[in-house]
């Protein structure tokens, strides 16, 4: 009808305002709340950036430890819900688990019903951070059938959940502290990226007044698309399927081919149109993990590099301006720690989590807020009279 301005996947409309992150894409600049990606990746852990993403400011020391200590606090789960787990199947995809059993914290918590109370939204908040780790370590757990590991909170929110997901009851856990600062930073890359879809999702599902954890779910359930956050088990995927540097080309003929839908995984990206700051991050502590677990000559980052180098010299990559992006590297990482593929996603969602809940929190904060409803252009049939059953043809 003309009377709405038609933007398909919302390349050009601002859907919202937001303090919490700034994104040049053709300068690959990443701010959140203005502190530079990089800076923070090296200076601060992850529930230091969790808190200022959700409160404006890095934390004073003070703030800092008080902060752990409420996070700490909440990471065990009601015993209830390790029922849940019991009726999936083993097999069952871990993204699928983890989207029941987010949306079940809304059975559990009454209080994060009512989203008007700073204090209730605040406390939602802390428990989502504390309690992410606990329900992807036990979706894995489940899956592979070994025990539940439960929380131990002398441990650092890192160290805590390499233990519930890698280590077993029958013998201490040593984590060792190069790895431990790979996933932190892994966390701090994944914590926000603006108005990616699965925020979107969250802000959208929040828009109706929905609670926090049901919000959650949705954003849960839109990362897990191979467009958006399984891109980093499809990146490990598709290097296993390469194989060999020798088939590189004739998997970026695939990806030129408009026929065939296949695409370099790991690759592109809607806003940066530049090499995207967190896939260089990536690149370093890839290089710092397989040093450090003697791994240099991983062939598998060695087909990466090599595949990275060939397709940045090719036409058709730099004419459209194709990148790699942050789940290009962070899959040959998680792989090192020890991380099964099919848990990639679910390790994206434990960092974007903090993301997903600030938005909605600065939404829900803002009385300005109103229900998002997109509007549509109609391109079906004009109107038209029912005929009954026999008539119809
Ligand atoms: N391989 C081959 N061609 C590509 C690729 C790719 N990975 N990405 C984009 N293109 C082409 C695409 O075919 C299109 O060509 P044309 O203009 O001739 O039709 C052009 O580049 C623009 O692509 P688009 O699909 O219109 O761009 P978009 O902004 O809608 O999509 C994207 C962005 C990330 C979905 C896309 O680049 C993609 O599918 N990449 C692979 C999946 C991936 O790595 N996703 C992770 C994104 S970063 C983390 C996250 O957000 O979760």
């Amino acid at each position: 009808s003309g009377l709405f301005a038609y933007d398909p996947g919302f390349t050009s409309t601002a859907s919202c305002r937001s303090e919490i992150t700034y994104i040049d894409g053709e300068a690959g600049i990443l701010l959140y709340r203005g502190h530079p990606i990089e800076q923070l990746a090296e200076k601060c852990s992850f529930l230091e950036v969790s808190y200022l993403l959700l409160n404006g400011e890095l934390p004073t020391q003070k703030q800092y430890d008080d902060f752990v200590r409420q996070v700490t606090y909440h990471t065990l789960l009601h015993d209830q819900l390790s029922y849940f787990f019991q009726g999936f199947r083993r097999d069952a995809h871990p993204m699928a688990i983890m989207v029941a059993v987010v949306g079940a914290l809304s059975a559990f918590y009454h209080d994060a019903l009512d989203i008007r109370s700073k204090a209730n939204r605040d406390l939602s908040a802390i428990r989502i951070i504390a309690k992410i780790p606990t329900i992807v370590a036990m979706s894995y757990k489940y899956s592979i059938g070994l025990s539940f590991m439960y929380p131990r909170n002398d441990l650092g929110y890192v160290e805590n959940f390499m233990r519930m997901m890698l280590g077993n009851p029958c013998e201490e856990y040593h984590e060792n502290p190069v790895l431990v600062k790979a996933l932190d930073r892994i966390l701090i890359l994944h914590a926000d990226h603006e108005q990616n879809a699965s925020t979107s999702t969250v802000r959208l599902a929040g828009s109706s007044g929905a609670n926090p954890y049901a919000c959650l779910t949705s954003g849960i359930a839109c990362l897990w698309g191979p467009a958006h956050g399984g891109a980093n088990e499809a990146v490990l995927n598709m290097l296993l399927e390469i194989g060999d540097s020798e088939n590189i080309s004739h998997y970026l003929e695939k990806a030129k081919d408009k026929n065939d839908p296949f695409r370099l995984m790991g690759f592109g990206h809607r806003v940066y149109k530049n090499y995207d700051p967190r896939a260089k991050l990536m690149r370093q502590t890839c290089h710092e993990v397989l040093d450090e677990l003697g791994l240099h000559d991983d062939p598998l980052f060695k087909l990466a590099l090599e595949l990275e180098r060939i397709a940045l010299e090719d036409e058709y990559f730099i004419e459209k301006k194709l990148y790699p992006n942050v789940d290009f590297y962070s899959g040959i990482v998680l792989r090192a720690l020890g991380i099964p593929v099919n848990m990639f996603t679910a390790m994206f969602a434990m960092g974007r989590s903090v993301g997903w809940i600030a938005h909605w929190d600065e939404m829900i904060s803002d009385p300005e807020h109103k229900i998002g409803r997109p509007r549509q252009l109609y391109t079906g049939k004009t109107q038209r009279d029912v005929l009954s059953i026999g008539e119809r043809e």
